[in-house]
C-alpha cells in the first residue's frame, strides 16, 4: 500500500487526476470506477477543468462503473449516485449515459440486482482504477461496519452515522433512504488499482484504523490491507493521526520518477 502524505485536498484532486489520466491514456477503452460523496468533487473537477482546457485525454471509449446506489428514490432524483456522476463528472467529460453503470434500484428487479451488477463487471473486463472515498465510520462504497470482507454486490442497510452523514444532501436525516445497493468488498478487491482519496480531519480515525489497524470486519476499509496495488492519498489534516505518517512521507520523497503510481 502506497499512502502519500499531502497538505491540501487541492493537492489530491490534482494527482488523483493524474491518475485516471495515465490510466486513460494507456488503454482508451479504460474501465473507471467511480465514487460519490464530497470527497472526490475536487478530482472531478479537476479532470472537467483540463478536459475543458483541451489538455486531458480522449474520454470516447472509456466506460465508467459507481460504486453504489440509494434504494427508494424516484428514478432522476438529482442525490441519485447515477444523476450525481452524470451532474458532476461524466457529462462533462462527454460519456454518454450507456456508458456509465450503477446498480439498479428498480423495485422489480431488486432480488436479482446485486448479481447482474457483478455480470456487468465481469463482462467490461474489470475496474481498471477505482476511486475511493472513506466514511467518517470505515465504510467503504456502502459497506458498512460488519460486511463480510469477502462481499459482493448486494442490498445493505446504512448505520444511523452515515444516515445522519448523508443528511447534508437530502436537507434532513429522515429523507436519506435506509436501503442501498453497493458493491460488496470483494467487488471492490478485484478492480486493479485502488485509489483511495482522504480528506479533513473527520476522516482521521478512520484513515489510521483502515490502514494501520487490524483487518477487520469492524473497519471495513481495512481490506484494502489485502490488495497488493493501493494508493492512498490524503491531505494534511487527514493524516493526523497516522503512527508512521514521516515514514510515508520520506517514502514518497524518495520515490523513482520513472515509478509512477
Ligand atoms: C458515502 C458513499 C461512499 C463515500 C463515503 C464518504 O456514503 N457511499 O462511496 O466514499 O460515504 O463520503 P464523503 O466523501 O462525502 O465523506
Amino acid at each position: 500500500m502506497e499512502i502519500v502524505p499531502l497538505e491540501t485536498a487541492e493537492q489530491v484532486a490534482v494527482l488523483a487526476a493524474d491518475v485516471l489520466e495515465t490510466a486513460v491514456r494507456s488503454r482508451g477503452d479504460a474501465v473507471l470506477g467511480l465514487a460519490t460523496g464530497s470527497t472526490p468533487l475536487p478530482t472531478y473537477r479537476e479532470l472537467v477543468r483540463r478536459h475543458e482546457a483541451g489538455s486531458g485525454p480522449s474520454y470516447d471509449g472509456v466506460r465508467c462503473f459507481t460504486l453504489d446506489e440509494y434504494i427508494g428514490l424516484p428514478a432522476g432524483h438529482p442525490e441519485s449516485y447515477r444523476a450525481t456522476i452524470a451532474r458532476e463528472l461524466t457529462d462533462a467529460l462527454g460519456i454518454p449515459a450507456e456508458r456509465v453503470h450503477g446498480p439498479d434500484p428498480a423495485p422489480d428487479g431488486l432480488p436479482t440486482a446485486g448479481e447482474r451488477y457483478e455480470a456487468a463487471l465481469e463482462r467490461a473486463g474489470g475496474v481498471d482504477v477505482q476511486v475511493l472515498g472513506i466514511g467518517s465510520d470505515g465504510h467503504l462504497a456502502f459497506n458498512e461496519p460488519g460486511s463480510s470482507l469477502g462481499s459482493r454486490t448486494r442490498i445493505k442497510t446504512l448505520t444511523e452515522e452515515t444516515r445522519r452523514d448523508n443528511a447534508r444532501f437530502f436537507g434532513s436525516v429522515e429523507d436519506v433512504p435506509r436501503h442501498v445497493l453497493t458493491q460488496g468488498l470483494g467487488t471492490i478487491l478485484r478492480a486493479r488499482h485502488l485509489l483511495l482519496l482522504v480528506t479533513g480531519p473527520g476522516k482521521a480515525a478512520a484513515l489510521s484504523a483502515a490502514v494501520e489497524g487490524p483487518l477487520t470486519a469492524s473497519c471495513p476499509a481495512s481490506v484494502l490491507q489485502l490488495h497488493p496495488h493501493v494508493t492512498v492519498l490524503a491531505d494534511a489534516s487527514a493524516t493526523g493521526a497516522l503512527e508512521r505518517r514521516a515514514h510515508y512521507r520520506e517514502v514518497y520523497d524518495a520515490k523513482p520518477a520513472w515509478q509512477g503510481f
